[in-house]
């Protein structure tokens, strides 16, 4: 086992004392840094995830610049429906399109559970990559998309506030959806397993469309499925979940065994940690937009949400990605009013 130098957020999942609170930001590695646009105007964006030495690069890049706690890996959840074989296009300011949407029984042939290794040894070798880039500095963060917010994308077909066709699909063909489902988690668990004795130190699952579901329904079309993938990768890493959203349901989120909750910024701390418990660590809830106020006000307003959270048992991140247009140096204002803080 390699040692860390910083590892205040693995400390700080499994519950220990620790001097400071660590930070880290959703989509830290993105188009708000001026060296990640050098790239992305040189490579499309699967060549990036898709060459080792580019994710590398890009997945250091916030530790270099900003100084987070912890590295993410640079790729996206939709390179697993196109390891299942649909066919995946990033287009620039359009989002995510997936020109040959699952619709019915007949449409899940077209897709496997793939041998990860084959289609997907390119993220394992970018982990080991980076892994060996970072010299220990921080741990590596791996991650997956949930099975229910994979499902959106796969049968949708594109982004969506409400994501319509999906809940159709589900409502009238609830059969076909969870043998979707169940194809997508059996991915997923193999993907991550791979990911962790690759390298990676912790894994988040991005349920980005859980709060789409009511309470009924996110048991039933995505917390069963992601209990599945915490369960088997409880002895191997600690897990966070994030279900944006999905606010009504952390209490039974926290039963999973999952080790940390990721929070948006539509709930108070002090109602969270009730509903969550006390024994799991929180991770947010910064609002990504306020990133763009003063520098003096988003150190006031980090200071306060550290009060709100308490020492312990937090990991402070913005309650969703940053956004593009956020200068560099107010992102490092937040990360940096961080890492001054101090509970006395
Ligand atoms: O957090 C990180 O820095 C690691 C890299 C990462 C990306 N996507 C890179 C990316 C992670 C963890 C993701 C997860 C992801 N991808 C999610 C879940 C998190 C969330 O935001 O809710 C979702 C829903 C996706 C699907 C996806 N990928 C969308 C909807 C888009 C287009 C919208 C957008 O933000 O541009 C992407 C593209 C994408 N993934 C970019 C990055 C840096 C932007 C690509 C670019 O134009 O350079």
């Amino acid at each position: 086992m390699s040692t860390l130098q910083n590892d205040l957020l693995l400390r700080t999942l499994r519950g220990e004392k620790t001097e400071r609170t660590p930070v880290w930001m959703m989509r830290q590695a993105g188009r708000y840094l001026p060296e990640y646009m050098v790239l992305r105007n040189k490579y499309g964006f699967f060549e990036r995830c898709q060459t080792p030495e580019l994710a590398c690069e890009i997945t250091l890049q916030p530790v270099d610049i900003i100084g987070v706690d912890a590295a993410i890996l640079f790729s996206d959840i939709l390179v697993v429906p196109q390891a299942m074989g649909l066919e995946v296009q990033l287009i620039e300011s359009q989002g995510p399109i997936l020109p040959d949407p699952i619709k019915t029984l007949a449409d899940l042939k077209r897709i496997r559970v793939p041998e990860v290794d084959e289609s997907l040894g390119y993220v394992f070798d970018a982990i080991k990559m980076i892994k060996k880039e970072l010299h220990g500095r921080v741990p590596l963060i791996g991650f997956a998309g949930a099975p229910w917010t994979l499902l959106c994308y796969m049968v949708q077909g594109k982004g969506s506030k409400t994501f319509d066709e999906a809940k159709t699909f589900c409502y009238t063909q609830p059969e076909v959806a969870h043998q979707l489902l169940q194809m997508i988690t059996d991915t997923t668990i193999k993907y991550l397993q791979g990911q962790v004795k690759a390298g990676a130190d912790t894994i988040q699952i991005f349920d980005s469309w859980g709060g789409l579901l009511g309470p009924e329904d996110f048991e039933v079309l995505s917390l069963q499925y992601i209990r599945q993938i915490v369960t088997t990768l409880k002895d191997l890493a600690p897990t966070i979940i994030f279900a944006k959203g999905a606010w009504q349901s952390l209490d039974k989120m926290a039963e999973t065994g999952a080790a940390g909750l990721g929070i948006d910024w539509c709930i108070k701390p002090q109602t969270a940690r009730q509903f969550a418990g006390k024994n799991i660590t929180l991770q947010g809830n910064y609002d990504p937009a306020k990133l763009l106020s003063p520098i003096p006000i988003i150190k006031k307003e980090v200071k306060a949400m550290l009060d709100a959270f308490g020492p312990g048992r937090h990991i402070a991140n913005l309650g969703h990605g940053i956004l593009p247009n956020v200068p560099v140096d107010h992102a490092r204002a937040f990360v940096d009013a961080v890492k001054e803080y101090r509970f006395d």
